[in-house]
């Protein structure tokens, strides 16, 4: 959500912003921006819509003179997509330019109090109030000037600020909202995160909340709130920049689908050693998970749905009761927790606003906080007690995949070993889930390999309407995960039913030709979810059945069937999830859509 790039050096500065800026556009946004210091001013370029629009205005960066500037893609929040509220935001006497992630929630106030003083406005952003209070506060130094504008605005941001009066720096500073510092040879960068500026560096700093860099070609110092130079030691990202490359697919989502095998591995072996899970450093004793009372999971989006699916499989195995809740519900519903409490967040990007403020009230509540994370040292890892992260590498895809499968191979990991713990699992049951465990990788190779087959099915049923998915217990689960993930992409509207429940309101939906997705891989479930099926079939509907191997009967009620290999049941959610995956992407892709970048969506949330 909102990309942020900064560039200070002897190169033209536009080109690498704009190339910054793409690299971020899986973020999200609906209009982009660059201010760059062309020697005498600033100058600020900007439009709506797509970056390539902005990138063809200034000539890929060549008509926009200057070594220092900062970029912007804008996801709107405060006032609509338009030029005008386009980031960068300049103050009146065009002293200051300014890009922001985040919201400024006392924005009105701090507007009404401009206004009495002179200020005026342009365009609907909070933005603009930050650059006109800059400029209000400016008497000669940047950095007093900083301190006193983020001592007056209440929310999320992450800022890069450029003033003419200076031109050799950019002031960065950040909170809650996500900004790194790269750091290179004679040339510096901010951004929003790596895949920005992993073509020039590999040396970052991580801002902490209310720090402020000041960033010159050859020297960044960090400040606290006291002026006080705060001491980093750079991160070093030893990521292969293929990862965040799309390496010759055609869209990020593929590629992250084909990946999740070995993302799967790179998340299960090193837990597993000599036949027994180990956590990492999480120190989870018999005693400890003996005095939890409940398990709480929050999470937003696909990380919710991967909660749903935990609470199926941790009850199961410990028997310890697990509540499931969105984390923008959480934080508000004054939840009952205390140190009695295990609560266990999900975040893919480790920065989603409300799921970080779900965190920080489980905590002040006393809980204990373990949280699954892919981005390593993100705040939400920062903030927990413990941290295990899914080894997914860099997704790029504003619709998840290969984080939500690692995600769910971290939730089977703490539930056998918890399990095992608490003495639920005799040694053979044990030794069979880590068995199960290790298989999933080779097993989605194997579906993997029939993915035609839904290439085919997406090709019949791309012009639909409307979409139903259909399931019991941990298909339940699913049905929502595959719901999202065609919704997201393909714009068809679609939804997720509890199958029992469908005749309770949701089959008076059902008509002739009404395509239901109907999952069927839980084999104590399987009958009662035929006698759904067919409840379907006789209003009409055409099914797509999605079910194990040995359930060939599924054959004779659905239109179309789709096979995946066998596992125990609580590990299909691994299997069933590929074809969901597939069958959303291929209708996105015959639909034309912007697969890696869906429209109003963004893949890190930072705001409420
Ligand atoms: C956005 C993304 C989803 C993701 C959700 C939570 O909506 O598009 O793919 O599941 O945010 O994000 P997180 O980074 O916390 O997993």
């Amino acid at each position: 959500m909102c990309g942020i790039v900064g560039y200070i050096g002897n190169d033209q500065a536009t080109p690498i912003l704009l190339n910054g800026l793409e690299k971020l556009e899986y973020r999200g946004y609906d209009s982009a921006g660059v201010a760059v210091y062309d020697g005498k001013h600033i100058q600020v370029e900007k439009s709506e819509g797509r970056l390539k629009v902005l990138a063809d205005l200034l000539d890929n960066g060549k008509k926009l003179p200057g070594t220092i500037g900062i970029g912007h893609t804008r996801w709107a929040t405060h006032g609509k997509p338009s030029d005008i509220n386009s980031h960068p935001q300049v103050s009146n006497l065009g002293k200051f330019a300014v890009v922001h992630n985040g919201i400024i929630e006392n924005y009105l106030a701090l507007k009404e109090f401009l206004l009495k003083n002179g200020k005026t406005f342009v365009s609907e952003t909070d933005t603009e109030v930050v650059a006109q209070l800059l400029e209000y506060y400016y008497q000669g130094d940047v950095l007093d000037a900083v301190i006193k504008v983020i001592g007056k605005v209440e929310g999320s941001y992450a800022f890069g600020i450029l003033c003419e009066d200076v031109p050799d720096q950019i002031f960065a500073v950040r909170k809650k909202s996500p900004l790194i510092i790269g750091l290179g040879k004679n040339e510096n960068f901010i951004a929003s995160d790596i895949p920005a500026i992993l073509n020039k560096t590999r040396e970052i700093y991580r801002l902490e909340n209310n720090e402020i860099a000041v960033i010159k070609n050859d020297q960044v110092t960090i400040y606290d709130l006291d002026k006080e130079v705060v001491k980093k030691t750079p991160c070093h990202i030893d990521w292969d920049i293929s990862a965040a490359e799309k390496g010759g697919y055609e869209h990020f989502m593929f590629k992250e689908i084909m990946e999740q095998p070995k993302a799967i591995c790179d998340t299960i072996h090193p837990r597993i050693q000599n036949g027994r899970i180990v956590l990492d450093d999480v120190t989870l004793t018999k005693e400890e998970i003996e005095q939890f009372k409940k398990i709480v999971i929050v999470a937003c989006g696909s990380a919710y749905h991967v909660g749903v699916v935990a609470k199926y499989v941790i009850e199961k195995m410990t028997r310890i009761p697990v509540d499931i809740d969105v984390a923008s519900e959480f934080r508000y519903r004054n939840p009952i927790i205390d140190d009695k409490v295990l609560v266990i967040v999900i975040s893919q990007s480790g920065e989603t606003a409300d799921t970080l403020a779900a965190l920080q009230e489980a905590k002040r509540l006393g809980a204990r906080v373990l949280s699954i994370v892919n981005v390593v040292g993100s705040a939400i890892a920062n903030e927990s007690d413990d941290v295990l992260y899914t080894w997914a590498g860099p997704e790029i895809s504003v619709a998840t995949t290969k984080a939500y499968s690692t995600q769910l191979t971290v939730i089977y990991l703490i539930a056998i070993y918890m399990a095992d713990l608490l003495g639920k699992l005799s040694q053979e049951e044990y030794q069979m889930y880590l068995k199960d465990l290790n298989r999933l990788p080779e097993q989605i190779e194997e579906i993997l390999k029939h993915k035609e087959q839904l290439q085919y099915l997406a090709s019949k049923y791309f012009n639909a309407k409307d979409i139903f998915f259909i399931g019991r217990n941990i298909d339940y689960a699913m049905s929502l995960e595959g719901s999202l993930k065609l919704k997201e992409i393909s714009y068809i509207h679609s939804e997720a039913y509890a199958a029992g429940e469908l005749k309770h309101g949701t089959i008076s939906l059902i008509e002739d030709g009404t395509l239901v997705v109907a999952l069927a891989t839980q084999d104590i479930l399987f009958e009662k979810m035929m006698s759904n099926v067919e409840e379907v079939v006789a209003r009409g509907a055409v099914v797509l059945g999605l079910t194990t191997e040995d359930h060939k009967e599924m054959e004779q009620s659905a239109t179309h069937t789709f096979y995946i290999p066998r596992t125990n049941d609580l590990m299909l959610a691994s299997l069933a999830v590929i074809p969901l995956q597939l069958f959303a992407y291929y209708v996105a892709s015959m639909k034309g859509c912007d697969i890696d970048k869906p429209r109003n969506l963004a893949k890190s949330v930072t705001v409420e």
